[in-house]
């Protein structure tokens, strides 16, 4: 493959993110010789530092986060491609210093692992000294805003200096290998393909559980919530992959394209629908792998009562042809019993009235695990080997892991694939501008109306599955959670 030769620029390289993910990511990539001989990375921050300084906070970084022993001989090409450049981001002016380190003929990628209010500046700065020509391109965290109107602030001021074909918005599930698997999962297999659609599924259920609470990130989460922080882009990217139309190529035009129809079709819940059809919880203290943990209100050091949801499940429709009727029930959530993501495709009962009377006669369940321990099964009926007239049936699993078939270590982490196709320039796994407009609209629908309603989360322990009502919610319907 033909590895573009780029410069990269970290905003923020001093921050939590660079040093937790990117470093790491990029030092994978050079391992795996996927870095250009002549690609740098040009550290950008606050910090006065030499370049000494700076590789050492690189080397400590890679110590902590990398998961693997550094091989010498990797970290001795790594480390060259390093230097450092102090600027304040708000002072545009100074931005002929980053200009003095860059190559402006090679692909410059500028990663903005740095607070969405200083995007603009940011832009500005890079404008302000021709910084955004044709082959540079920028890389933007979630979230992107508050809200929709906030979002749009932001996309609209970037917009006046970059393309959207130069703006790369990363939402890091979209990168990891068992939701890309998703689409070839789908479309790849007959038997799945032929089936996925009203017809034939009863209900589909999305949980991205974590055992973490909010790890001292108090200020950040307590503005932004379960909500604004899982459900506007892991969740809502999860469910468009899982229900969208096969695109008519695998490019990121067709891709997003398809995405963005199911974005459109998600319905509006209604205000008289919202206890019915939404959960919302926060977590107290309680106990999670035997270890005592404390209450959300504990982390608050603000003191003061706060209605900020740690946990949500939605019941969630898609007014289309091909899934109108089926309910998608989402639910995510800190200081779980497990952390844990998984997909689980409830099929429904479509058999034959004589082999309908059979004890264990269940639905088939399609249930794949994104994380933890990646792996996918099937659950389905056999008979149990007897001379008996009267068949007996049990519940069986065919299994499929990824540790079995795979080694490990050749599952990539989800930051290495999205880097490298910001390289090759690839778009199919970032987010469309008309993606996060959509998301927010529907965000904001609902938590305008928590507010309106004055909706609070109901307390759930540490190390539980979340709020009861959760576990109510889908009952009313006649199921229950997997
Ligand atoms: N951490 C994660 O795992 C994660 C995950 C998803 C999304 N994100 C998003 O990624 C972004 C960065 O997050 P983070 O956790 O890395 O934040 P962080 O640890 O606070 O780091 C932010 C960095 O920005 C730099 N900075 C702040 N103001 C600056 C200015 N005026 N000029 C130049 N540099 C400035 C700071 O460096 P100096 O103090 O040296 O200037 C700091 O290193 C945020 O938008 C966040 O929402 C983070």
């Amino acid at each position: 493959m033909n590895y573009n030769n780029c410069d990269f620029v970290i905003f923020g390289a001093k921050g939590d993110l660079s040093k937790r993910k990117l470093i790491p990511a990029l030092y994978k990539l050079d391992k795996k010789k996927i870095l250009h001989k002549n690609t740098k990375i040009i550290g950008v921050g606050r910090a006065n530092w030499k370049k000494k300084e700076f590789l050492k906070i690189i080397k400590t970084s890679l110590k902590k986060f990398l998961k693997e022993k550094i091989k010498e001989k990797v970290w001795n090409t790594f480390k060259n491609r390093f230097s450092f450049c102090n600027l304040n981001v708000n002072d545009t002016k100074k931005f002929f210093k980053l200009k003095k380190k860059l190559d402006i003929t090679k692909i410059i990628i500028n990663y903005f692992a740095i607070p969405s209010n200083l995007y603009h500046n940011i832009c500005k700065g890079l404008y302000r000294y021709n910084l955004n020509l044709k082959n540079s391109k920028i890389v933007l965290e979630k979230p992107i805003g508050n809200c929709l109107k906030t979002s749009n602030k932001i996309n609209k001021n970037i917009g006046k200096y970059f393309k959207e074909s130069q703006i790369f918005r990363i939402d890091h599930y979209l990168g990891k290998d068992t939701i890309i698997n998703l689409l070839y999962l789908r479309f790849s297999n007959t038997i799945l393909y032929n089936n996925w659609n009203k017809k034939h599924i009863d209900h589909v259920q999305i949980t991205i559980a974590e055992e973490i609470g909010i790890e001292g990130r108090f200020k950040y989460f307590n503005k932004t919530g379960q909500m604004k922080d899982m459900v506007q882009n892991h969740i809502l990217q999860i469910l468009s992959i899982i229900t969208m139309k096969e695109p008519k190529k695998i490019n990121s035009k067709n891709i997003r394209k398809e995405k963005i129809k199911i974005l459109k079709s998600l319905y509006f819940i209604k205000e008289n629908e919202i206890e019915k059809k939404t959960v919302i919880g926060q977590y107290s203290h309680g106990k999670i792998n035997n270890k005592k943990v404390s209450s959300y209100m504990s982390e608050n050091f603000e003191k003061k009562n706060t209605n900020t949801e740690t946990f949500v499940a939605i019941r969630i429709d898609i007014h289309n042809d091909r899934w109108k009727g089926v309910p998608f029930y989402i639910r995510t959530g800190k200081r779980l019993k497990k952390k844990c993501s998984k997909i689980v495709i409830v099929f429904k009962n479509n058999i034959p009235k004589t082999f309908n009377n059979f004890k264990n006669s269940k639905t088939n369940k399609l249930i794949i695990q994104l994380e933890p321990n990646e792996k996918i099964y099937l659950n389905f009926l056999n008979k149990v080997p007897s001379l008996k007239q009267k068949c007996e049936l049990k519940k069986f699993k065919m299994k499929f892991t990824y540790s079995k078939n795979f080694k490990k270590k050749s599952i990539p982490e989800s930051y290495e694939k999205l880097l490298l196709d910001c390289m090759l320039g690839d778009q199919s796994l970032f987010v469309h501008i008309d993606e996060v407009k959509q998301s927010w609209k529907w965000i904001d629908n609902i938590v305008n109306i928590w507010k309106k309603v004055s909706k609070k989360p109901e307390l759930y322990v540490s190390g539980s599955w979340g709020p009861y009502l959760s576990k109510k919610m889908i009952e009313k319907d006649g199921r229950k959670w997997i």
